[in-house]
């Protein structure tokens, strides 16, 4: 199958001569449609830069990216806004949500920069947070949230333009077990629909949830373990009900 996302020779260094850190290596890799994808390694080895670069957050200084058979590091500033507002969900350990915005205002934000009507996007807001189950605060400032339903308008957020494509880096990284397994859950459902998912992440339930794990040591790939096959694993909902 056609990989929804490749990368060939990946690279992002940072610093010169004796400050040199290669974040990102010459990095390959292939993630399969619908594939949970784990990438696990030491602080500061890499990941997030990975992940910043496969979702076009941040220009990598070499090799090349297709996301959905599209080549995409050469984009314009503006067409990969536009791309990764369409085809990419993000969810961070911090949350990164507006403070002074509501959780439905929050959660409308990319839907409105995308150019849906308010109308549109508040249909979307709403329906997504009562998915998330937080249909009752939705008038609630990311302030008046715990950790876990902020995570939880986090990836209702990384949903609203209905992306093919999750990228996730250290999602969990500030919850407790409870809400880790309200997150687990709501990435495994995600799954089932046929969505693709990135998670950087150093909890051990979500590593051992992915179809396949990524070690990554010093900017490069040291190991990788398929612990799954897409769509037939025992899933991450079979994990998280574990907690
Ligand atoms: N903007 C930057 N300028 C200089 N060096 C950077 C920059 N961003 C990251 N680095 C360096 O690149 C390396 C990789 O950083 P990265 O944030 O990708 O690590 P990480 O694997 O996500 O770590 P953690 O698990 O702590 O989040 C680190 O050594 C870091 O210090
Ligand atoms: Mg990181």
């Amino acid at each position: 199958m056609e990989p929804i996302l490749r990368a060939h020779r990946l690279r992002k260094h940072y610093g010169t001569g004796t400050g040199l850190v290669r974040a990102v290596d010459d990095v390959d890799l292939d993630v399969a449609p619908g594939e949970a994808l784990g990438v696990v390694g030491p602080s500061g080895c890499g990941k997030s830069t990975l992940l910043h670069l496969l979702g076009m957050l941040d220009r990598p200084d070499g090799g090349q990216i297709w996301l959905g058979g599209e080549r995409v590091d050469r984009l314009s500033e503006t067409a990969a806004a536009r791309l990764r507002r369409r085809a990419v969900g993000f969810v961070f350990q911090a949350f990164h949500l507006v403070d002074e915005l509501t959780a439905r205002e929050n959660v409308e934000l990319p839907a409105l920069l995308a150019g849906a009507s308010p109308r549109a996007a508040r249909r979307r807001a709403a329906a997504l947070l009562d998915r998330v189950g937080l249909a009752d605060r939705a008038a609630h400032l990311p302030a008046q949230l715990s950790g876990g339903q902020r995570q939880r308008v986090a990836v209702a957020r990384a949903l609203v333009n209905d992306p093919g494509l999750l990228l996730a880096d250290e999602p969990t990284g500030n919850l407790d077990t409870a809400a880790t397994g309200e997150v687990l859950r709501l990435f495994d459902e995600l799954r089932a629909e046929g969505r693709t998912l990135v998670i950087v992440t150093h909890d051990s339930r979500i590593a051992a949830a992915a179809d396949r794990l990524i070690t990554m040591r010093d900017g490069v790939f040291v190991d990788q373990t398929v612990l799954g096959r897409t769509g037939h694993g025992t899933g991450l909902g079979a994990i998280s009900g574990l907690v």
